[in-house]
């Protein structure tokens, strides 16, 4: 089984702060550091570490071209990563002492994504196959409705959630990968239990697995929820974490593991990413995860 992950590659420029920037300030960071990220690339990132066959297909600049390098050194195949005219899309991320983040994003080359790449893209792929996309490229919607058509399995992380979510072809996804905020404004609910009973009703053929940080995952499909908790750790930067809990727990699904595992596994996954500073460096590797005693006793970098 292989993954195709549509989704986007950014450099991020990452700045310690105390605390984030006010309205009307001037703030100094205390650190800059640039790292590789976007969703795309570290799900990318995240899935090869936890072992998947994974395809990354997306656009860079000439600026871009060692994230390209990157992927590929990391076990993932770049066959459709391609080298554009817009400068690659970045991020400038604070990241405060409490490890917290706050993103500005910047799509450059991730908005040249069109119909036509997913048309061609996909005809690589084969029913059962997985489609992961998030919301940092554009043409999400026809990507979403090809991988259908296709018969592959669609996996939604709507992630940076904004209005457009509204008008992709949502019923033809078979997992939703949300967090809190993206949950609460694709259904209007506040609590957990009430946004995935919301999920289920709208979706009921799809699951949804709700990560809610510190508290844990929640994950809801027709027959079955599951509830995992998360691993207790002191975080240094928790940027890039969810994206690890996606590439880990698909991973794990697709090497058939029972969903509760997958939970676990992708639990662990993130648990130590917080631990790491940056976003696709921060990725742990598959041996670190199964060793469950790195989680405890992480030789972390430290960002502040
Ligand atoms: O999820 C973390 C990512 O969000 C960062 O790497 C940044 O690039 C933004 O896309």
């Amino acid at each position: 089984v292989k993954i195709c992950n549509f989704g986007s590659l950014n450099i991020d420029h990452v700045y310690a702060v105390d605390n984030f920037v006010q309205p009307g300030e001037t703030i100094s960071s205390s650190l800059y550091r640039r790292f590789a990220g976007g969703k795309g690339c570290n799900q990318s990132i995240a899935l090869a570490h936890a072992g998947a066959c994974v395809y990354h297909a997306g656009k860079v600049g000439k600026d871009g071209v060692w994230l390209r390098d990157l992927l590929a050194g990391n076990g993932v195949d770049t066959s459709f990563v391609e080298v554009v005219e817009e400068s690659t899309g970045h991020a400038v991320i604070q990241v405060n002492r409490d490890g917290e983040n706050s993103i500005i994003l910047h799509g450059g080359a991730n908005r040249a994504v069109s119909t036509s790449d997913a048309d061609r893209i996909l005809g690589h792929f084969s029913p059962g196959d997985y489609l992961l996309v998030q919301n940092e490229t554009s043409a999400v919607g026809a990507v979403i409705a090809c991988a259908s058509r296709r018969g592959l399995i669609t996996v939604l992380n709507p992630a940076p959630m904004d209005s457009a979510v509204a008008d992709y072809p949502l019923e033809l996804v078979d997992y939703f990968i949300l967090n809190k905020i993206e949950g609460k404004m694709m259904t209007g609910e506040q609590e957990p239990d009430s946004i995935m009973r919301s999920m289920l009703e709208r979706y009921p053929g799809a699951a949804t697995l709700l990560t809610l940080g510190k508290d844990g995952v929640i994950y809801g499909d027709s027959k079955t929820t599951e509830y995992v908790a998360a691993e207790r750790v002191v975080p240094v930067d928790t940027t890039g974490a969810g994206d690890t809990f996606v590439g880990y727990f698909l991973a794990s699904l697709m090497s058939g593991a029972e969903v509760r595992r997958a939970l676990q596994i992708a639990c662990r996954a993130s648990a130590i990413c917080v631990t790491r500073p940056g976003a696709a460096e921060s990725i742990p590797k598959r041996h670190e995860v199964e060793a469950e005693e790195n989680i405890c006793s992480s030789s972390a970098g430290k960002l502040h």
